[in-house]
């Protein structure tokens, strides 16, 4: 087969095992799209990853490339590279994470439900195999819409009979990231000393940010309310409309990506106070699934964190999205 990527290790090496650094414990994980625009970058992001020895790279197009070229990287992961829904099944097998970026973006004057159709089955058919080759890996989703696509991929392992709700975690870090980086844009500091909670959705005004409850404690006028909660929500588009047809966010959102699952492997090695923002199945409200703080551990999202006290901006906020 000519499209397929040296998928083999030539003979000459020994087993990815024991080339793995000093022996070290790594998780194996797999980017699922990974040729895409998030994909690549996300691929780079996760070689780079100590915590990772295996790196799957999936796609259905274009993987001998990327495989190739990620693969000369002198980090410790071993890359493989899959292509074609007939790789799909070598690709997720073993796996202890899968990172979904597949799936078509947004161009101007589309909203992610206007991606449905067509990313629903697409979403669908990974998860099909997730269930099949890695029933107990966990999964961050990325492809849009992240407020249906979760829901649906929850309905594929449960036909599966593989659900377990802890181990599906749709991604919303890039709606985190962004709070930071505009809150910290007007407060004048580092946004990497700022943490502001996103809770809701990933979608327009179901995407809230809790100003209330910023990191490190700090207030706001009611236009610097009004300004940050405008352009959080509108991030997304933000980048859309500067692409101009060209795509949606990539390359903050494989870092945003590749930021989350690293706090996923943090978690699943042991490690003790994770705390992310991720849209996961929640009793936090009366929704099924819903964006809020989680912690992670060995099992993924091992317990939901309450919203905590929400201010009169937030709350009516809230109740009008939850009656929409
Ligand atoms: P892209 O079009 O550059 O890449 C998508 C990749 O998915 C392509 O390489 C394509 O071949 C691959 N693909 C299509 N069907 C596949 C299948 N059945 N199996 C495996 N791979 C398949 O798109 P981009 O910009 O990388 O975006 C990917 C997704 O991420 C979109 O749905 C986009 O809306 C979403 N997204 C999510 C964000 C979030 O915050 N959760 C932020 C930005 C984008």
């Amino acid at each position: 087969n000519p499209t397929r990527p040296q998928m083999e290790e030539p003979a000459a090496l020994r087993p990815a095992a024991c080339r793995a650094k000093g022996g070290a414990p790594g998780f194996k994980v797999a980017v699922v799209g990974a040729a895409g625009g998030i994909g690549q970058s996300l691929s780079l992001l996760m070689k780079m990853n100590p915590l990772v020895s295996v790196l799957h790279l999936y796609d259905v197009v274009n993987t001998p490339g990327v495989t190739a070229d990620v693969s000369h990287m002198d980090t410790s992961a071993v890359v493989r590279g899959f292509i074609g829904q007939q790789q799909l099944e070598a690709a997720l097998t073993g796996m202890d994470l899968v990172i979904i970026p597949a799936g078509l973006p947004r161009k101007p004057g589309m909203t992610r439900d206007d991606l449905f159709n067509k990313n629903a089955g697409i979403v669908r058919s990974i998860c099909e195999g997730v269930a099949k080759s890695c029933p107990n890996a966990i999964v961050n989703l990325i492809s849009n819409p992240v407020n249906s696509t979760v829901p649906i991929a929850a309905e594929v392992f449960k036909r599966a009979g593989t659900y377990c709700p802890k181990r599906l975690l749709g991604v919303t870090t890039l709606d985190v990231a962004r709070a930071n980086t505009f809150v910290a844009e007007v407060l004048g500091v580092d946004p990497r000393e700022v943490n502001v909670p996103v809770v809701g959705g990933h979608a327009g005004v179901t995407i809230l940010p809790l100003l209330s409850q910023v990191s490190p404690p700090c207030s706001f006028t009611p236009d610097e309310i009004s300004y940050l909660t405008n352009r959080i929500q509108n991030g997304g588009t933000e980048v859309v409309e500067a692409k101009a047809g060209a795509g949606s966010a990539t390359l903050s959102m494989a870092f945003a990506a590749a930021k989350f699952a690293d706090a996923c492997l943090r978690g699943m090695r042991g490690d003790a106070g994770i705390v992310e923002c991720s849209y996961v199945a929640s009793e936090v409200t009366e929704l099924p699934f819903f964006a809020s703080k989680v912690r992670l551990g060995r099992g993924g999202a091992e317990e939901i964190l309450p919203l905590g006290p929400l201010n009169d901006f937030e709350r009516p906020a809230w109740r009008r999205r939850r009656r929409s």
